[in-house]
């Protein structure tokens, strides 16, 4: 009888494309997936790092299994993801339920550690190993068969924002070989999915041998069975003129564009160490505007970053009323180990949830506001999954938006036309009117 792995996610995009591969790696030695945590041989937890309490949580969900398996045999433990990385070993120390750490560089070496484990010592694999681990995933099929997948095409960051882990957790920039990202890109389409979405920390720094991210566009664009491509995250500082360039022709690259600009206002940018200001990231806008009318941003918001006064987040409002931001999100600052902001004086607690409210609101009245012009109106949308009562389906909208609509298993994987009959702030509810070819957007 096969073993059973059962694996749960925290955490952005990469972690869910990591747990993917991860479990195609595991398959090899023998291991079925499960959607009963009771039922496994194997329990891995894939964490995040990124907000505060990120560990306390993961501590927590080990104490939640150790209470489902009170009366069972103990299941292999593992944790992986970016908790794995900064807590390494302390975490082995506090939590001697876990058997496995492994860090993100160091998926690669998931089945040898597993096969080796004697139960005997705890195991930690924290090295940054990315050219390695990439080497090994490719020789892997990517096994999808569903209409949308994530591809990872590069890892890690450099640029050390002042409040940000990531430069810790995932190391140093490594963009994918070019041919590497191609291969895995026309086997995914081999398996069904009509798109991808290309993702890195930096997604838009993405630089091998002189091929950049626009390059891989354009690549994927030609694949005959790709009906849509996006990308992300991006930094403002890498939105460079070829990428800028591909708006203009390209058929498949959808309009929406996540670009965080974390505040509106220079003096908070230049303490964040961001490296631009809000005038570089207007001119971006107007350019890409001018060049595709079509193009909308969505954004990430850090509210109450230490030295915010109430007249730098005034210009957070402006520029989201400016921008006209879709689907963004916003946070309060959390201080993280190691980061330079970790010991900066805090914004007390009241004046931040205020603040964060006031941007809520705000970037919700341009989602409440973008959702109601659609009505009435024929949109194009990849559909992806039956909803939970099997009667209808679920899909997205070029922009990222959910729609539901009355359909049935046939419509999945196929670009529909819908005319969008009602909404409200997350979701379009339509009516299918015909299954032409996609426009351009
Ligand atoms: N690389 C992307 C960029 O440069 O904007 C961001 C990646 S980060 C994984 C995702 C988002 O988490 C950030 O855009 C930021 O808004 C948020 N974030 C990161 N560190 C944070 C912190 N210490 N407190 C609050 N939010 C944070
Ligand atoms: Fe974090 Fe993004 Fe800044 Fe890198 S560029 S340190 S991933 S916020
Ligand atoms: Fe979290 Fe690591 Fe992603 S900290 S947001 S899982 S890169």
């Amino acid at each position: 009888m096969s073993k059973r792995i059962f694996i749960k996610t925290f955490g952005c995009q990469m972690n869910e494309y990591d747990s993917k591969r991860i479990y195609d790696v595991v398959k090899e030695i023998g291991f079925e997936k499960t959607d009963k945590c009771q039922d496994a041989d194997c329990y891995l937890l894939n964490t995040c790092h990124i907000r505060d309490k990120a560990s306390e949580k993961v501590y927590h969900e080990i104490g939640r299994v150790k209470k489902i398996f009170r009366l069972k045999k103990k299941p292999l433990v593992i944790v992986v993801g970016c908790v794995a990385q900064a807590e390494n070993k302390e975490m082995l120390k506090r939590e001697p339920y876990i058997d496995l750490i492994l860090g993100p560089q160091a998926y690669h070496k998931i089945n040898d550690t597993i096969l080796n484990f004697t139960g005997k010592e705890k195991v930690e694999e924290t090295e940054f190993d990315a050219v390695t681990k990439f080497e090994y995933l490719s020789r892997i099929k990517n096994k999808v068969g569903k209409a949308t997948s994530f591809l990872t095409i590069q890892e890690g960051c450099d640029k050390f924002c002042h409040f940000c882990v990531v430069p810790y957790t995932r190391g140093p920039e490594y963009s994918r070989p070019f041919d590497q990202i191609i291969t895995e890109a026309k086997n995914l389409v081999d398996q069904g999915s009509k798109e991808i979405i290309l993702l890195g920390q930096n997604v838009n720094a993405y630089n091998y041998k002189n091929q950049r991210l626009s390059n891989i566009i354009n690549e994927i664009e030609k694949i005959k069975d790709i009906e849509r491509i996006r990308f992300t995250t991006s930094h403002p500082k890498d939105m460079t003129d070829d990428l800028i360039e591909v708006y203009k022709d390209s058929k498949k690259l959808m309009p929406l564009i996540h670009l965080p600009v974390q505040s509106g206002s220079d003096k908070i940018l230049n303490l964040m160490n961001r490296k631009h200001t809000i005038e570089d990231y207007l001119k971006t806008f107007e350019r890409l505007k001018k060049i595709n009318p079509l193009v909308e941003f969505s954004s990430d918001f850090i509210i109450a970053y230490p030295g915010e006064e109430e007249k730098d987040f005034i210009k957070t409002l402006n520029l989201i009323k400016e921008v006209r931001f879709i689907n963004s999100y916003s946070f309060i600052f959390s201080p993280r180990p190691g980061t330079v902001a970790e010991s900066l004086k805090t914004i007390d607690k009241k004046i931040s949830l205020k603040r964060l409210e006031k941007v809520q609101e705000t970037l919700f009245k341009n989602q409440i506001e973008k959702n109601k012009s659609l009505e009435n109106k024929i949109i194009n949308v990849l559909t992806e999954n039956l909803t939970e009562d099997r009667t209808k389906v679920f899909g997205r909208s070029e922009y990222m938006t959910p729609v539901i609509f009355k359909g049935s298993k046939k419509d999945i994987g196929k670009i529909l036309k819908i005319k969008i009959n009602k909404s409200n702030r997350n979701t379009l509810f339509g009516t299918v009117i015909d299954n032409l070819d996609q426009k351009v957007a």
